[in-house]
């Protein structure tokens, strides 16, 4: 199994729309998906579930272990291990580890494991590779071939923990300042996680373990560039202005490509996944309907000129979701 974060310590970028569409794409090109909501704030899981499901979530009963605070509880409470939990069927070959606010108290807890996790303590690394494993355990669980981990905006403990489980890192971002001041952070922050978790496992390797490690390869294998945060007031020539700053500062921040061997052109540049259009109203039904853009409808309110559209952003996210698995290695 394969496992792939969205990730972009600048909020609002378009990681979760980007993971859900994606996520859906992998399973019409016959992959069977997980996707894992690490973000405390759900919006993913929002997304995927009714209001039905989603208040069955906080149902007493026999199966309480649905979301991913359930399955971390045990180690917050310092009771047990993770708790197994297959994760939600959205669809055929189609599964969710849903999130809950309650992980935001994992943060702390996970703060303070990291540091010990070089002194070989054995609750520290169980608790800093929980996440890890709750994707592995559902994955095998449903026979998945790939999870994609969606995340919040930020560089704390939480994402750490969930990013250190990925083999490939995906950037969705907006052509702002804001943004390419994101991507300066984004990949010194990954670098040093990389190195950090290396030495932690090597070390762990060697305690004979009875659970698994994440290798924490977080390879970065391209940007995804979003044109929905242009604003109306400042269009073209402020987007042209940051997008055509991105292939370099991408390259320079999260590659460490000296700046000679930086692309200076958007169109060309092989880090560049795609560039997703703004989805305006089609997005808006798109959530209306709970289904990704490509997939609505006429009963969903998809006629006249939104058919070529919703035609169009089929094509558009398929081209790239062939691009991740290249990338990725995961076979379609
Ligand atoms: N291609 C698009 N076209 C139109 N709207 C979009 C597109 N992508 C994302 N959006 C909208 O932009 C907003 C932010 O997107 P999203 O929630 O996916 O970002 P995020 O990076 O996950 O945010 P956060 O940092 O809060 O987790 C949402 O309202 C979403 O519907
Ligand atoms: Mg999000």
């Amino acid at each position: 199994m394969k496992i792939i974060g969205f990730f972009n310590n600048k909020g609002g970028v378009g990681k979760t729309t980007l993971a859900y569409h994606i996520a859906w794409m992998f399973r019409d090109l016959g992959v069977r998906v997980l996707v894992a909501d690490f973000d405390p704030q759900a919006n993913l899981t929002v997304a995927m579930l009714d209001d039905d499901r989603l208040l069955a979530l906080d149902a007493e009963g026999t199966d309480k272990t649905k979301t991913i605070y359930d399955a971390i509880e045990p180690i917050l409470e310092g009771s047990g291990d993770v708790a197994p939990l297959r994760g939600e069927e959205i669809d055929e070959d189609l599964w969710l580890i849903p999130g809950d606010l309650g992980l935001a108290r994992f943060e702390d807890r996970l703060s303070d494991a990291w540091p010990r996790c070089i002194d070989d303590d054995r609750a520290a690394l169980r608790a800093t590779t929980a996440l890890y494993r709750t994707v592995r355990v559902a994955g095998d669980a449903r026979g998945v071939d790939l999870a994609l981990v969606d995340v919040g905006p930020n560089i704390g403990a939480i994402n750490r923990s969930a990013l250190i489980s990925c083999d490939f890192i995906v950037v969705p971002l907006t052509a702002d300042i804001f943004s390419l001041r994101g991507l300066r952070n984004l990949g010194p922050v990954l670098r040093s996680w990389r190195e950090d978790w290396g030495e932690r496992r090597e070390r762990a390797e060697r305690l004979a373990l009875k659970f698994d490690l994440p290798l924490g390869a977080m390879n970065p294998i391209g940007y995804v560039l979003h044109q929905h945060a242009v604003r109306s007031d400042r269009p073209t020539l402020a987007y042209d202005r940051w997008a055509n700053r991105v292939p370099r500062q991408y390259a320079e921040s999260v590659l460490g490509t000296k700046p000679a061997d930086a692309s200076e052109d958007l169109d060309s540049d092989a880090n560049a996944l795609a560039v997703l259009k703004h989805y305006r109203s089609l997005m808006a039904m798109a959530q209306q309907a709970r289904k990704p853009v490509f997939k609505l409808r006429a009963a969903d309110g998809a006629i006249g000129g939104h058919v070529d559209a919703v035609r169009k952003a089929r094509g558009d996210f398929e081209t790239l979701t062939r691009r991740i698995a290249q990338a990725a290695g995961v076979k379609l």
